[in-house]
């Protein structure tokens, strides 16, 4: 089959695009549509008609190719062969046109689509920008501002949005896209339409200041620090204003290059498709029958499983939450209103939404509420001897087939399964804070855990807009694992001489999206403190890993709570200051324990921090606890603020040359000691296969 056909329907050139799963302009479908449009300029057809067979539109270049030299016809090519027809050539949009898609559209003469089509330029997503004429055609179209918003958020908007900008010109109100297409082209003619094209439009641009460039890059500046493609965007835009047409593609095609080629659109790339990869699950067939899930429980009314409700709500999927007692329940129920009152506030929901989903919540306080439900999810304190009762209680009340989840963080889910007699219905679901949130859902399969259990789960995740990774059971499964030594290696570096100020700034420079120390404070410093209170010395291990954050507890600093933890907090404006107390405490732990204080550089601190994930993300591979280092990259990008243009912590490893990452972390073992500091035998072992491919 084709990538791209075309037929004469009458007199009208047909070029249809068939490329599943989303059309995306791969070298047959560029070559197609050009040899397409060149045949129809020498046939009998009076107009061209370009479609798309399938779920949507051409969504894009094809991201796959990019890494791969580049081969003609393209894009921007294509496009002026478009453009230049002697015929009108009306693009006919449904699904999602997207990127080189929609500039395929754009440099049509006529576009128009169905009510549900949605269009967008998400270039920057994957670090790029519009590469094959959209930052010259679309402010031609829609206007200056409307461009930039749309290619800087790069989030699609729907067609009668984008009729109202002028990026197309008819909503066609027929289900049946090609015949009502048709008719659309055969209104024109009858009209007498002919082509029209938009790189012969002038910019508008009476309504800008003289700084309006200049204002714009400031006001984006801190949300997308480090990254380039978004000033460029801004550049070229300017320049569809102040160059002809084609310098303004010279120019958008020097900027576009210089981002293809770039490192953070290279991770981004990689998270792309690494978002897609952890969905899949390699070791269960896919033919595994799925379970059903009409209707959810959740226990706990804390602020982790009402969040956890929030997400199957929002999902039209109704819940029954429990709580021990009804002054917990009517508070828990309370907080939910006030989300999604606030959500209604700030324009992010209606209120008829939001009604929607509160009117999908039940509350409750027995657990015989629980015998109708396909999917009970725990979010109870984090003890096991309270996990293993909750459990036991469900085993007696819930039916045959339902899933038995615990959202635990750390604890052990085979011990967990052995407090039911059905260990194989039972799995761990691993929200992250604010769960209505945060996008990454940890799946853990137990040992017993049945495949369908596992399918349905990441079934279940994408009806609730999660990005699943799959883990197996340790302790703290793939991301608190990585967090734990990640942390340690914080309250060493404190220790040694550097201060939270230096390290959250480090890291936050880098593009952390906040300092590991500003969180502990947000999440209250009393949590893991109480945590550790549960584990004898030798469980706790070595006191530099954790003296000075008990220090800082017993001296009532719990962090944003008390005003007072790795920093000082202005109890009225909640800013936060450096606090000489701290100071004074890490210089007494440092004494303490025998442990001299000498100025560390940020770049220290940064590759001590980054070694440490990539070393403990190798053994958790190694360990076989996830399938693959890219859904260690998803747990990070997605759950702990690791910058996604920076592709997670494997993905670093690979940029950075895994010989080099061994022998810096070899290096540490000399200086810093064996105990945290030993790589990982699957790196040593894939670092000496790469060092041998690079001799070869
Ligand atoms: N290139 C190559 N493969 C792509 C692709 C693309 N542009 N877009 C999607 N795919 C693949 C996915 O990897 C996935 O493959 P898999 O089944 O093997 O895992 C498959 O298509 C289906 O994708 P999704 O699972 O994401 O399907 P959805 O239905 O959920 O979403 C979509 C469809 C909205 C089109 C979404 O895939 C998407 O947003 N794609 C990216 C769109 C994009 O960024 N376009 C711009 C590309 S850059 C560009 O055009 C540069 C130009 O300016 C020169």
């Amino acid at each position: 089959m084709s990538a791209v056909t075309y037929e004469l329907l009458e007199d009208i050139g047909i070029i249809t695009v068939n490329n599943p799963p989303v059309n995306a302009l791969s070298h047959a479908v560029r070559d197609g549509l050009q040899k397409a449009v060149q045949t129809a300029q020498t046939d009998d057809s009076k107009a061209i008609l370009i479609l798309c067979e399938g779920k949507t539109f051409i969504a894009g270049a094809d991201i796959s190719e990019f890494g791969q030299p580049p081969k003609a016809p393209l894009l921007p090519d294509v496009m002026t062969t478009i453009e230049q027809s002697q015929k009108p050539v009306v693009a006919a949009l449904h699904g999602t046109a997207l990127g080189g898609g929609f500039e395929i559209a754009l440099s049509c003469h006529y576009r128009c689509a169905v009510p549900s089509a949605k269009v967008g330029l998400p270039e920057i997503k994957l670090g790029l920008l519009p590469g094959a004429g959209g930052t010259q055609r679309a402010p031609r179209l829609a206007g200056v501002k409307n461009a930039l918003d749309l290619m800087i958020s790069g989030n699609p908007i729907g067609a009668n949005t984008a009729k109202d900008y002028g990026l197309i010109d008819h909503v066609l109100d027929a289900a049946d896209l090609k015949q009502s297409a048709l008719s659309y082209v055969k209104e024109l003619l009858a009209n007498g339409k002919g082509p029209r094209m938009t790189s012969a439009l002038t910019v508008e641009t009476s309504d800008l200041e003289d700084t309006f460039f200049d204002d714009y890059k400031k006001s984006i500046a801190k949300k997308t620090k480090n990254q380039i493609a978004h000033n460029h965007i801004v550049d070229c835009i300017e320049a569809s204003i102040k160059l002809p047409f084609e310098d303004g593609m010279k120019k958008e095609r020097a900027c576009f290059l210089e981002c293809r080629t770039s490192s953070q659109s290279k991770a981004l790339r990689h998270i792309f498709f690494a978002e897609r990869q952890a969905r899949k699950v390699e070791a269960i067939p896919k033919e595994t029958p799925i379970r059903d899930i009409q209707r959810v429980g959740v226990i706990g009314g804390g602020l982790m499983g009402c969040g956890i409700a929030m997400n199957f709500a929002n999902a039209g999927i109704p819940v029954t939450l429990l709580e021990i007692n009804q002054d917990a329940l009517d508070k828990g129920l309370k907080g939910l209103e006030k989300i999604y009152q606030g959500a209604v506030k700030k324009g992010k929901s209606t209120q008829e939404a939001a009604d929607k989903c509160l009117s999908l919540i039940t509350g409750t306080t027995h657990y015989d509420d629980f015998s109708d439900v396909d999917l009970v999810i725990e979010a109870v304190f984090e003890s096991m001897d309270v996990k293993k009762q909750v459990f036991g209680k469900l085993d007696e009340v819930c039916k045959d087939g339902a899933i038995l989840a615990s959202n635990t963080s750390y604890l052990d889910i085979n011990e967990i399964a052995q407090a039911t007699k059905r260990p194989q219905d039972v799995i761990g679901l691993h929200f992250f804070s604010p769960a209505h949130i945060m996008k990454l859902l940890e799946i853990v399969q137990a040992d017993k855990t049945a495949d369908d259990v596992v399918a349905t789960s990441m079934k279940m995740a994408a009806q609730i807009k999660k990005n699943p990774v799959l883990a197996k059971v340790c302790y703290g499964f793939i991301g608190n694992r990585m967090l734990r030594q990640y942390l340690r290696e914080v309250q060493i570096c404190l220790l040694e001489g550097a201060l939270p100020q230096q390290i959250d700034k480090a890291m936050m420079d880098w593009g952390m999206a906040m300092g590991p120390l500003m969180v502990a404070d947000m999440a209250g410093l009393d949590i893991s403190y109480k945590a550790r209170q549960e584990l004898t010395l030798e469980q706790k291990g070595d006191p530099r890993s954790y003296r000075i954050a008990d220090v800082l507890v017993e001296a009532g600093r719990l962090g944003q709570k008390t005003n007072a933890g790795y920093y000082a907090y202005d109890p009225e404006t909640r800013q936060r200051t450096e606090d000489p107390a701290v100071v004074e405490i890490i210089e007494r732990v440092a004494a303490d324990l025998n442990v001299k204080r000498a100025p560390l550089s940020d770049d220290e601190i940064r590759t001590r921090l980054l070694l440490t994930l990539i070393n403990e993300g190798y053994k958790i591979l190694e360990e076989g606890i996830a399938q693959r280092a890219s859904d260690i990259d998803v747990v990070y990008c997605f759950g702990y603020g690791f910058p996604s243009y920076r592709g997670g912590p494997m993905f670093q490893a690979e940029e950075m040359g895994l010989d080099k990452v061994l022998d810096q972390i070899n290096a540490y073992k000399e200086t810093l000691g064996a105990q945290y500091w030993t790589a990982s035998s699957l790196l040593e072992d894939l670092a000496a296969k790469a060092k041998e491919q690079g001799a070869a």
